[in-house]
């Protein structure tokens, strides 16, 4: 049985993963379709390749992706509308607040209202916090504080009333501020009716420090929205050795474990295949081996761990 489907077995909606044009027919596909039944575009739907210069829209390579989806009956999470990484230049030079208001609001009815009824979910904000819990320094915040967030929601919502909508963050894996001030944005979204449905917590995940992260999901979900895990991937300090790579099979085990124990956890994508591939290897050069799969793409332990709890 396939992880997805095990999933499911398991009362969740999915495991996923990412998918592109690059990898749609390259030698991953057959576990990406064999494994998986939800799909977060790594690269295309972001906004530097959808709109890179004003009110030009390039919906090839998303279109692409979307329909590799439908023909072969997976799910979209549409990925990502505001985010402060892989913006062009022109946005982010942008000081005017009714201007940024009319940005935001014209790429998220073009982008969202594209795939309207056809995508699962959307991460409407990505990465708004500093560590420390403040907000992240961003065109989007320097020029309209924290009003970019409502603002984002409320336009996906009218632009596709199906879709589940994100907010999605990383190092939300253990307790401090940056938890704490996620919880404390949801609530404040609450009592202002913003529509948001869902938070994504990415789990990109350093091998020694998952420990918390089944306690953290039920942490979020004490919003009442629905959790998913939505970039997993456990990096390993190189050098990578036997010993390290058996502590990450129980570390996988233990982040599915603290999905299927909160019902709010509607599913667990893992960010990449085989870690031949993983961004890890250039983002995170002293780091390695973090996916389930190995440069050969064969089935690590974690695979096995996770297979086996499922
Ligand atoms: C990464 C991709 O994997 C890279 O290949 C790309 O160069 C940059 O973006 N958090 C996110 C993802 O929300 O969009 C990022 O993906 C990884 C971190």
């Amino acid at each position: 049985a396939s992880l997805n489907s095990m999933m499911q077995a398991n009362g969740k909606l999915y495991f996923g993963n990412i998918i592109d044009t690059n990898t749609m027919q390259g030698n991953e596909d057959g576990v990406l379709k064999g494994e998986f039944g939800m799909f977060t575009p790594e690269y295309s739907w972001k906004w530097n390749r959808i709109q890179p210069e004003k009110g030009q829209f390039h919906f090839n390579d998303s279109d692409a992706v979307m329909e590799w989806a439908e023909a072969n009956g997976k799910q979209i999470r549409g990925h990502t509308l505001v985010w402060h990484q892989n913006i062009p230049d022109w946005v982010d030079a942008i000081t005017d607040k009714e201007d940024l208001t009319k940005v935001i609001k014209d790429h998220i009815n073009k982008a969202v209202g594209r795939y309207k009824g056809r995508v699962y979910a959307w991460d409407v904000v990505n990465e708004v916090f500093n560590e420390d819990g403040t907000f992240r320094d961003s065109v989007f915040y320097r020029v309209l504080g924290e009003d970019f967030i409502p603002l984002a929601f409320r336009t996906a919502r009218d632009a596709d009333p199906n879709a589940k909508l994100y907010i999605n963050e990383y190092n939300l894996d253990y307790a401090g501020p940056k938890i704490d001030a996620m919880l404390n944005l949801i609530h404040r979204l609450q009592a202002q009716n913003v529509p948001i449905d869902a938070i994504g917590s990415q789990t990109h995940l350093t091998s020694g420090r998952v420990s918390e992260v089944p306690a953290q999901l039920k942490r979020l979900a004490s919003t009442g929205l629905d959790i998913a895990v939505t970039e997993l991937d456990i990096r390993i300090k190189r050098p990578v050795t036997p010993a390290k790579l058996q502590q990450q099979k129980g570390e996988y085990a233990l982040v599915t474990k603290g999905c299927l124990d909160v019902p709010a956890c509607v599913g667990i994508s893992m960010w990449g295949v085989s870690d031949k591939n993983s961004w890890v290897k250039e983002a995170l050069p002293a780091f390695g081996a973090p996916l389930m799969w190995d440069g050969n793409l064969r089935r690590k332990g974690a695979y096995g761990a996770v297979d086996g709890l499922l």
